[in-house]
């Protein structure tokens, strides 16, 4: 891989998830107040479940409007039916997006099941984002280093397009994955690497001991497609906002 600049993202290390997920919201109710019609990504996983859950109140108190916000799927399974709800669409919905009465034409969806086939899905929805980067994307991270489906070995400079997942991954997600039915899904689709970098600004939440050693590599390994969230040291405004035990093996 050519030299590339490398950067230190800010670090910010909290005692708990809660605090975490707080510490979060008050980030995006700060940019929203800032800029009414931010542009944001948003992540599905559990780490950020308490961060939507903290967001909804904030709404529902007026605290922050979202009426101009546009808000943006990271990835999707693919050959999920649109109402299972095992689709990151609907855990969106079901979380943040009805609770707070959210308008749909604002909120900027991969389909699980395309009507046509997934990589057009992708370019359609490649074509719809590319128009106007995120203000800010915020990301989990997987326990092999993924951050949305990028997968280790995806490029840095991947675009939004139909993934494999990795076994690793498969194993990660079996629980949830396997709860509501038999088939479980193989292919999704994600937004690239590319994608995530041209963000204005990028925060990733980590909580729980699991997770400590992939984030250890992702800031502290070497940089290379291996570990995907190291992609996020080549470029500024970068926050990581993680628990202590995330933070453990720092
Ligand atoms: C999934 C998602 C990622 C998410 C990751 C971690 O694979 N595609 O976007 O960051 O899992 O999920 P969790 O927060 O449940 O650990």
């Amino acid at each position: 891989m050519l030299a590339q600049p490398e950067y230190q993202p800010q670090i910010i290390t909290l005692e708990d998830p809660e605090k975490v997920a707080y510490f979060v919201v008050t980030q995006i109710i700060a940019l929203v107040n800032r800029k009414a019609n931010a542009v944001m990504t948003i992540p599905t996983g559990k780490t950020p479940e308490r961060a939507y859950e903290l967001l909804v109140e904030a709404v529902r108190k007026g605290e922050v409007d979202f009426d101009k916000v546009i808000l943006r799927m990271l990835d999707e399974y693919q050959w999920l039916k649109r109402n299972d709800p095992r689709t990151f669409q609907n855990q969106l919905r079901k979380l943040l997006i009805n609770p707070i009465h959210f308008p749909n034409i604002q909120f900027q969806t991969i389909n699980s099941y395309p009507e046509t086939d997934s990589p057009k899905e992708a370019d359609r929805y490649e074509k719809l984002i590319s128009a106007t980067p995120s203000d800010i994307v915020i990301l989990g991270i997987g326990q092999n280093g993924h951050i949305g489906f990028n997968e280790p070995l995806s490029p840095f400079d991947s675009r939004t397009r139909v993934v494999q997942l990795s076994d690793n991954t498969l194993a990660a997600n079996k629980k949830d994955i396997q709860r509501h039915g038999q088939y479980t899904p193989e292919y999704a689709i994600t937004q690239g690497i590319g994608n995530i970098l041209e963000a204005d600004r990028i925060v990733m939440m980590a909580t729980g001991e699991s997770k400590a050693d992939i984030i250890r590599q992702a800031l502290k390994g070497e940089i290379n497609t291996d570990v995907p969230a190291s992609a996020l040291r080549t470029r500024q405004n970068v926050l990581f906002v993680l628990d202590s035990a995330a933070a453990s093996q720092l």
